[in-house]
C-alpha cells in the first residue's frame, strides 16, 4: 500500500497520500485537502510547494546535483553542445547524430526574422532595456505565426514554433542590442554555429572585418548549457502558469523573460557586475560591503550570493568558475573587478553570517564576469541568461501541455477589511 501522512484537524483524522519521486523526494498530495477539510496550505514564495511532477530536470540543492533528463550537468557541459542539450530537454533523449544534424539544419533555416519586426524595433527608444525589448518581440512573434494561437495546435506545428523560437532568439537578442546602440542590424550567418552566429550579429560592424573568436564561442556555448533549465524556478513557474491558461508558446516564453528580468532571478548577473563596479569606484573596500550585506537595516545584498535551493554549493558555479579562469587567461584579461570578486568570495565564504545561512556564490556571480570578458555589455547579461534558459522554458511548457495540467490558480488567506457600508 502506498504511504500516507495523517492530518489531525477539528477532531478528525485525514489520510494524505505521499507521492514519491524516482530520487526519493517525497511530497504530500494535498490536491483534495480543501474539498475534504476546508483547509488550504499557506506557503508564500512556494518554498515548500511542489507545483507539478516533472521528468525534465533533477536538482538536489543539499548535494549540489543538477541533471537534465538524467544526465549530469558536468557531463553535458564537457561533452555536449547547446543545441544538443536543447534537443535533449525538449524531446527527452539525446539525439542521434542524424537527428541532431537535421535539428541544427532546421534551426539555421529559421534564423531570419520577418522584416516587419524592424518596425517594432523602431518604436523603442535607445534607452529601452534589452530584456523589455526581447519580451515584447517574443510576444509579437505570435502575430507573425497566428496558427500558434490555436489551443488545439498539433504537435507538428508546435515543433515548428519551437524551432522558430530557438532560431530567432539570438537574432532578436542581437538586434535589441543594435537598437540600443543605434547601429544597423546584422543578419544571421547560417554558416556559423549557434553561439558564433550570435556573437557575429552582436559585434560585427559594417565598417570593419569581424572574425568570431573560437574560445569566446565555445565559452558562450557552455554558459548556455549551464543555464538551459533549472526545474521550477521563478521564470519556469511563470511559463507554466501562463501556459496553463492555454496562452501561446510565444506569450508563455515572453512571460518567462519578464520573470527572469528581476535582479533576484536572472537579473542578478547584471547586478553582480554593477555591484563590483560600485565597490571598485568606492576604493575596493570589500569589508565595507560585507558589513552592509549583513546589516538588517540596510537593503544591500551581496548579488550573486545565495540560492533558494542550493544550500551547499551551486554545481553550475563550480563549472563556470573554471571556465571563467580559462577565458580570462586566454584573453589575457586582468580586471580589477575580478580581483574584487575573488576577494568578496574569499571573505564571504569564511564569514559566519554567510556560512550560517549557507550563502555561496551562485552561477550568476561568475557568468557576469565571463560575459564582461566576452565584451557583452552589462545590460545584455540577462538576455544571455534568457537565450540559455529558452529550451528549459519550452520543455516546461510542452510538459505542462502533455500532462494536461489544470489552469494554475492559487488560493489566499484574506486579511483585508470585512464588509463595510459605502458611506463617504
Ligand atoms: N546577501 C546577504 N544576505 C543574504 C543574501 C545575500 N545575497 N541572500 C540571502 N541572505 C540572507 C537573508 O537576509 C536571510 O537572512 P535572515 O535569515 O537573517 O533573515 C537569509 O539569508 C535567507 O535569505 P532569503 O531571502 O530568505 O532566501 P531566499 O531563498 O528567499 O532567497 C535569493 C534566495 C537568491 C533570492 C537570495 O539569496 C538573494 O537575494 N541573493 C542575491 C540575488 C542573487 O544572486 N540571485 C540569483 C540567484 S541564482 C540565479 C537563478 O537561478 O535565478
Amino acid at each position: 500500500m502506498s504511504k500516507t501522512a495523517q492530518l489531525h484537524f477539528d477532531g478528525k483524522v485525514y489520510e494524505l497520500p505521499i507521492v514519491e519521486g524516482v530520487e526519493n523526494e517525497k511530497a504530500l498530495d494535498i490536491s483534495k485537502l480543501r474539498a475534504e477539510t476546508g483547509l488550504i496550505t499557506l506557503d508564500p514564495g512556494f518554498k515548500n510547494t511542489g507545483s507539478t511532477t516533472s521528468s525534465i530536470t533533477f536538482l538536489d540543492g543539499e548535494k549540489g546535483i543538477l541533471r537534465y533528463r538524467g544526465y549530469s550537468i558536468e557531463d553535458l557541459t564537457e561533452k555536449s553542445s547547446f543545441l544538443e542539450v536543447a534537443y535533449l530537454l525538449i524531446y527527452n533523449e539525446l539525439p542521434s547524430n542524424d537527428k541532431l544534424e537535421s535539428f541544427k539544419q532546421l534551426i539555421t533555416e529559421h534564423t531570419l526574422v520577418h522584416e516587419d519586426m524592424k518596425k517594432i524595433f523602431d518604436g523603442f527608444p535607445a534607452s529601452a532595456h534589452p530584456m523589455g525589448v526581447m519580451s515584447s518581440l517574443v510576444s509579437s512573434l505570435a502575430a507573425f505565426y497566428p496558427e500558434s494561437l490555436d489551443p488545439n495546435i498539433n504537435s507538428k506545428v508546435i515543433d515548428l514554433n519551437i524551432i522558430r523560437l530557438i532560431a530567432k532568439m539570438p537574432t532578436l537578442a542581437a538586434w535589441s542590442y543594435k537598437n540600443e546602440m543605434g547601429h544597423p542590424v546584422n543578419y544571421p550567418d547560417n554558416s556559423l554555429g549557434y553561439a558564433a552566429n550570435f556573437l557575429k550579429m552582436m559585434f560585427s560592424l559594417p565598417t570593419e572585418e569581424y572574425e568570431v573568436n573560437a574560445v569566446a564561442a565555445n565559452a558562450l556555448d557552455k554558459l548556455l548549457i549551464l543555464h538551459a533549465d533549472h526545474e521550477q524556478n521563478c521564470s519556469a513557474a511563470t511559463v507554466r502558469v501562463v501556459g496553463s491558461s492555454e496562452a501561446t508558446l510565444y506569450a508563455s516564453i515572453a512571460a518567462g523573460i519578464n520573470a527572469l528580468w528581476g535582479r533576484l532571478h536572472g537579473g542578478a548577473n547584471q547586478a553582480v557586475i554593477e555591484m563590483l563596479e560600485m565597490i571598485k569606484a568606492d576604493g575596493g573596500n570589500v569589508e565595507k560591503y560585507i558589513k552592509k550585506a549583513k546589516d538588517k537595516n540596510d537593503s544591500f545584498r551581496l548579488m550573486g550570493f545565495g540560492h533558494r535551493v542550493y544550500k551547499n554549493f551551486d554545481p553550475r558555479a563550480r563549472i563556470i568558475k573554471r571556465h571563467c579562469d580559462d577565458v580570462l587567461s586566454s584573453f589575457g584579461i586582468k580586471d580589477q573587478t575580478l580581483e574584487i570578486a575573488k576577494k568578496l568570495e574569499e571573505v564571504a565564504l569564511s564569514d559566519e553570517y554567510f556560512v550560517e545561512r549557507k550563502l555561496y556564490p551562485n552561477v550568476d556571480f561568475y557568468s557576469g564576469i565571463i560575459y564582461k570578458a566576452l565584451g557583452i555589455p552589462t545590460e545584455m547579461f540577462t538576455v544571455m541568461f534568457a537565450l540559455g534558459r529558452l529550451p528549459g522554458w519550452i520543455a516546461q511548457w510542452k510538459e505542462l501541455r502533455e500532462h494536461g495540467q489544470p489552469i494554475s490558480r492559487p488560493r489566499q488567506i484574506y486579511t483585508g477589511e470585512t464588509l463595510r457600508s459605502y458611506n463617504k
